[in-house]
């Protein structure tokens, strides 16, 4: 057989998506679905109806970096918190997920590495890999909220390869919201090391006791910050696929142009729809932020209740880690969708594994994501309860 590359040889399995088939298989069973950040919330109906509005005479291809009124729309939303954006300095993109691609390959060249406080998101590997960049976690702590370390010990990860520190605010897997006193932190100490932030805001509008603050609240730090920002959370419109690029930094900004012209423009349609969901009125977000809190305060107090399971309070975004008194993470996970049911029910859950770079240093850990209603949440939390009196792989 002719060769691949070395690149798909090390992508991983995405650790949210590698169940899919095996769910697919199973019959006359109901999942939870809690291992994807796919929510059940209803799409906005201005977005829908934007979608039925939408009568082009053709469908044309748009703009590399959007169309100018969606990337206007993206720096007239920004600017409720953050000052002198322009549309120059959005970029619209096919989901946060073509921003963070487009972003490690700006900034990286084979070899060069990324700094990620870990557990982190594990798509990031996906996106490093393409880039042919190298993910360097820094490790937190569920004991500890989470929190970063000193500057001190942030010094001991970077080298001359050092291009950038990727970091999620909500963060996801762990819910940490960083403080403003710690980004500010965090941009001062890549000034000193003269790095790049890409700050992944993606959960920035689901928050639960103080709300998180941009890394585009920092002007002085113009030159060395990215935003990246989406559609699919705030407005429950992940299958939209369309996320922001956001810098002041108009140099890089040129190059995201080129990036986004090899393939040439996001989906009008798509733009469309965008627009409509970033003139929602504040009161919008006040009650998608009420929703998840229900949910997410749901999940942790029945996750109180588990015996021998380590959690933490998400102070953002939708997600909890927890460390299980189990063997192996994958085989716990493989094994409630193939063995384990409860009524007929069963709980699909994201294995700890791929959210670190050492799959080992989360082998005892899952992810649960609250994309349920609070009682759907509590009847999986219960059944995750009685899947660990009957696992086999039992430790404890
Ligand atoms: C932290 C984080 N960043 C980025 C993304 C990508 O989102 P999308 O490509 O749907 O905008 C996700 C999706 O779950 C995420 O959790």
């Amino acid at each position: 057989m002719p060769r691949l590359s070395e690149r798909v040889a090390f992508m991983q399995e995405s650790a949210i998506r590698k169940l899919d088939y095996t769910v697919a298989e199973q019959k006359d069973v109901r999942f939870h679905r809690l291992n994807i950040g796919q929510p059940d919330v209803p799409t906005p109906q201005p977005l829908l109806d934007a979608i039925a509005n939408w009568q082009p005479k053709v469908i044309a291809y748009g703009p590399a970096s959007g169309l100018p009124a969606c990337r206007e729309a993206g720096a007239k939303y920004h600017s409720r918190w953050s000052e002198g954006l322009e549309a120059k300095h959005v970029a619209v993109t096919q989901g946060g997920s073509e921003a963070l691609l487009f972003a490690f390959t700006a900034l990286c060249d084979p070899g060069d590495e990324i700094l990620v406080p870990e557990p982190y998101y594990t798509n990031y590997n996906g996106f490093a890999t393409v880039a042919g960049a190298t993910i360097k976690p820094i490790r937190t702590h569920i004991a500890n909220g989470f929190r970063l370390p000193s500057n001190d010990e942030l010094d001991g990860f970077v080298t001359a390869k050092t291009r950038a520190l990727v970091f999620a605010n909500p963060g996801n897997p762990t819910g940490a919201v960083y403080s403003r006193g710690e980004v500010s932190r965090i941009l001062d100490w890549a000034a000193k090391n003269d790095i790049f932030v890409i700050a992944d805001e993606v959960y920035r509008r689901i928050w639960f006791t103080e709300a998180p603050v941009s890394a585009l609240e920092f002007p002085e730090h113009r030159d060395r910050v990215i935003v990246i920002d989406s559609m699919s959370k705030t407005y429950s419109a992940c299958g939209l696929r369309i996320g922001f690029f956001i810098s002041r930094n108009v140099n890089l900004m040129e190059k995201v142009e080129r990036l986004g012209q090899a393939r040439l423009g996001p989906q009008p349609l798509a733009q469309a729809v965008a627009i409509a969901a970033l003139g929602l009125e504040e009161s919008y977000y006040d009650e998608v932020r009420e929703v998840y809190k229900g949910r997410v305060m749901a999940l942790v107090e029945a996750l109180a209740e588990l015996e021998g399971v380590s959690t933490h309070r998400p102070e953002g975004a939708f997600y909890c880690i927890l460390d299980l008194p189990i063997d192996d993470a994958d085989r716990f996970a493989r094994w409630l969708v193939t063995d384990f049911r409860s009524d007929g029910e069963s709980v699909v859950v994201a294995p700890g594994g791929g959210f670190y770079a050492n799959p080992e240093s989360g082998k005892t850990q899952i992810r649960l994501a609250a994309v349920e209603s609070e009682h759907e949440i509590r009847r999986a939390t219960a059944m995750l309860a009685e899947a660990l009196q009957t696992y086999p792989g039992r430790v404890g």
